[in-house]
Formats: structure tokens, sequence, C-alpha cells
């Protein structure tokens, strides 16, 4: 016998996920999309950048995509353990992210300058994520993105400070 959705509510086996988080899945989504997106475009920058200073850039690209990378799979799971599932397409992404897609090949400084933006933007929404989680008190999901938020806090100082003439 198949056990529906509304039987596991009844007997209390939810595992306390709220019956209305379809707004703090659905954040979490485009959260994850954006954060995949930005992974991209670093690697991107990573792979595509040129010049005297190659490898200083390369590098810094290089620490930023690793790191963002490296939540990846994490972010993922904790979408799953929210009940959702995870968005995991190209056009998916490109429905959900809310970092823009870069196809063409710019200078370093530029690079540097979009990749801030795109940070800056990420950040914000992290936030709004961060602010449903608190909502319906998915704290390890809340610490996680704090952990996350504060991750590109850092990737911002690096990206700001390596504008600096
Ligand atoms: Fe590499």
């Amino acid at each position: 016998m198949r056990i529906t959705l509304n039987q596991v509510q009844k007997l209390g086996l939810n595992y306390g996920l709220e019956d209305n988080m379809q707004e703090l899945q659905q954040a979490a989504k485009i959260g994850f999309a954006s954060e995949f997106s930005f992974y991209l475009k670093a690697h991107n920058f990573h792979w595509n950048v040129e010049g005297s200073d190659f490898l200083e850039y390369h590098d810094l690209f290089g620490k930023i995509y690793e790191e963002v990378y490296g939540a990846i799979d994490d972010f993922a799971e904790k979408i799953r353990a929210l009940g959702a599932y995870v968005p995991a397409s190209f056009s998916s992404f490109s429905m959900l992210s809310q970092i823009p897609d870069e196809n063409h090949l710019l200078p370093k400084d530029q690079m540097v300058m979009e990749l801030l933006q795109d940070n800056e933007k990420l950040i914000n929404v992290l936030k709004l994520v961060y602010e449903l989680a608190e909502k319906y008190r998915e704290v390890g999901f809340s610490n996680f993105l704090a952990e996350r938020i504060d991750a590109h806090r850092k990737h911002g100082w690096m990206l700001r400070a390596s504008l600096k003439g």
C-alpha cells in the first residue's frame, strides 16, 4: 500500500516540516540556482582571463570558484531536506537564477567588476532566503546560509581589493 503525503502528515511523520513552506522551498531554489550560476561565472573567468598578470587573476577566480563549488552539494542536499527537489538543469537555472550569464570575453578588470556586482546581488538573495529560513525556524539551513553570506563577504573583499590600482 502506498502511503500518501496526507497520511504521513496525519501521523505526524513529516519530520516537523511546516505545511506552508513553499515560499522557503522556492526561495531556496532561487538561491541555489544563483549560487550555481555565480560558481559557473567564476570558473568561466578562471578559464578565460588573459593579460600580463594572468596568473594572479587566474588564481583569484580559481580560489572563488573552488570555495563556491565546495558548497554546492551541501546546498542541494539542504533543499532535499526541506522536502523539495533540486533544480539541476541549465533551463531551470536560467529561469531561477538572479545572476546573469556572461557570453562575452571581458578584459580582466571588467571580469572582476562584474563578479563583484554579482557577488553583492547574490549576498542580497541569500539574505532573503535566510530571513525565510528563520521565519520557519529552519535553523540548520539558516546557519548554512549565514556561512554562505560570510564566505561571499570574503569573496567581495578579495575582488574589491584587486580592483585598487
Ligand atoms: Fe584550473
